[in-house]
């Protein structure tokens, strides 16, 4: 199959091109590189040792998007281009839903014209809200608490009803929890523009000294140690869940599913941080500071469904999640300097 990936050399494409590749697909990556390298996407074909080709486009350019899938005879499209941060979306409203809606709707109309109807979408696990109980099963009640996982929402129910008008089109919609890690080689990983907002990319940071130390946001949640508990899933699985997902949607009868990619159990923040310094020999220093504003106590998945509908499951754990993360840093500072 030739897929095109959106947002191709980012953080979680990049990985996924490796495990598409790497199961037989030919991968061609677009990316305006609005949050990302070029330099990923070469990285990945030094991995896969195939060059993957790298369009330089927006998706919001739906002519540029009917070009790729043409020339590059493209049967199946998996879709991560997006923007993904909550407090920025908070601020950027119009710069969310233009990116994240807009985009989305100009990618549908330009796979319409060249009728390719198979897309996988990047969701998140942020569409349920506030955890009504745990752990999250695909059932449980939809809600946004800001701007991005609204924009998340919408395209959820955008994609819903156009398979519904056209049961020709293959949707499959999966929920990631919190992808952190990086691919064993250390080539590719999460490497931010800016301040990171998410746990992992700053306590690599934090401990390689370009930043000084890790707030940790509340430990008087009701939990076992009083920190957030989030289930963290290795950026490699969640790779295979794409390669799983994209053959059990393009495979099966209906036209739209929704899949969780977790592990399925959670980790404290603490426990993050001491994984971190005892695989790794380094330290975090760290302070308690205040609860940020809008998180949960706890967050994780029921993996029911993808176990039992894709076969997929989550064979990584924490050492091995904060490992690789410290080795895609350490690689990177060596690169930089
Ligand atoms: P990322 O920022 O590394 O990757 C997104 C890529 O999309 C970047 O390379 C960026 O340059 C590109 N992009 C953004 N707008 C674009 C546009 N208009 N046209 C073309 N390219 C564009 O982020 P990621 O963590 O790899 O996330 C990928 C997807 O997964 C996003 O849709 C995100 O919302 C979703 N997601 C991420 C997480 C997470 O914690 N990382 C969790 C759940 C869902
Ligand atoms: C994890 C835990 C924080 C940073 C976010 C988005 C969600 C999804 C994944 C895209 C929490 C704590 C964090 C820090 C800390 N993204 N923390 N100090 O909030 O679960 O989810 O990313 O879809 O939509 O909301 O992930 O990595 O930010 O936080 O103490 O500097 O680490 O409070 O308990 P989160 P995170």
């Amino acid at each position: 199959m030739g897929i095109l990936l959106t947002g191709g050399a980012g953080y979680i494409a990049s990985h996924t091109a490796v495990a598409l590749a790497s199961a037989g697909h030919r991968v061609v990556c677009l990316d305006n590189l609005l949050n990302s390298r070029a330099e990923m996407v070469e990285r990945v074909g030094d991995i896969t040792g195939q060059a993957i080709p790298l369009i330089l486009a927006d998706i919001r350019d739906t002519d540029a998007l009917q070009q790729a899938i043409r020339d590059h005879g493209i049967t199946a499209v998996i879709h991560f281009a997006g923007l993904k941060a909550v407090g920025e979306s908070v601020a950027w409203p119009i710069a969310y839903y233009d990116n994240n809606v807009r985009g989305t709707l100009s990618l549908v109309e330009a796979m319409a014209v060249c009728n390719v109807k198979t897309l996988v979408f990047s969701s998140s696990a942020t569409v349920y809200g506030l955890p009504l109980y745990l752990p999250l099963d695909e059932s449980h009640p939809t809600s946004a608490t800001n701007p991005y996982g609204r924009t998340k929402l919408m395209v959820e129910e955008m994609l819903a009803d156009i398979a519904h008008a056209d049961p020709d089109w293959r949707i499959a919609v999966l929920r990631y929890f919190n992808p952190v890690g990086a691919h064993p080689s250390g080539l590719i990983g999460e490497d931010p523009h800016g301040t990171p907002n998410n746990l992992m990319p700053y306590i690599s940071r934090v401990a390689s000294g370009r930043l000084q130390e890790l707030s940790v946001y509340g430990d008087d949640y009701e939990t076992a140690d009083g920190t957030g508990v989030r289930d963290y899933i290795h950026v490699t699985d969640l790779a295979q869940g794409h390669v799983a997902g994209l053959r059990a949607i393009g495979t099966g009868d209906r036209p739209f599913a929704i899949w969780n990619l977790g592990t399925g159990r959670g980790h404290s923040v603490l426990e993050v941080i001491a994984a971190f310094e005892r695989v790794n020999g380094v330290s975090v220093p760290y302070r308690i500071v205040a609860r940020r504003p809008g998180d949960v106590a706890a967050c994780y998945a029921s993996v029911d469904k993808a176990r039992s509908e894709l076969g997929f499951e989550a064979s990584l754990g924490l050492q091995e999640m904060v490992g690789s993360a410290w080795r895609f840093e350490r690689m990177l500072r060596a690169s930089n300097t």
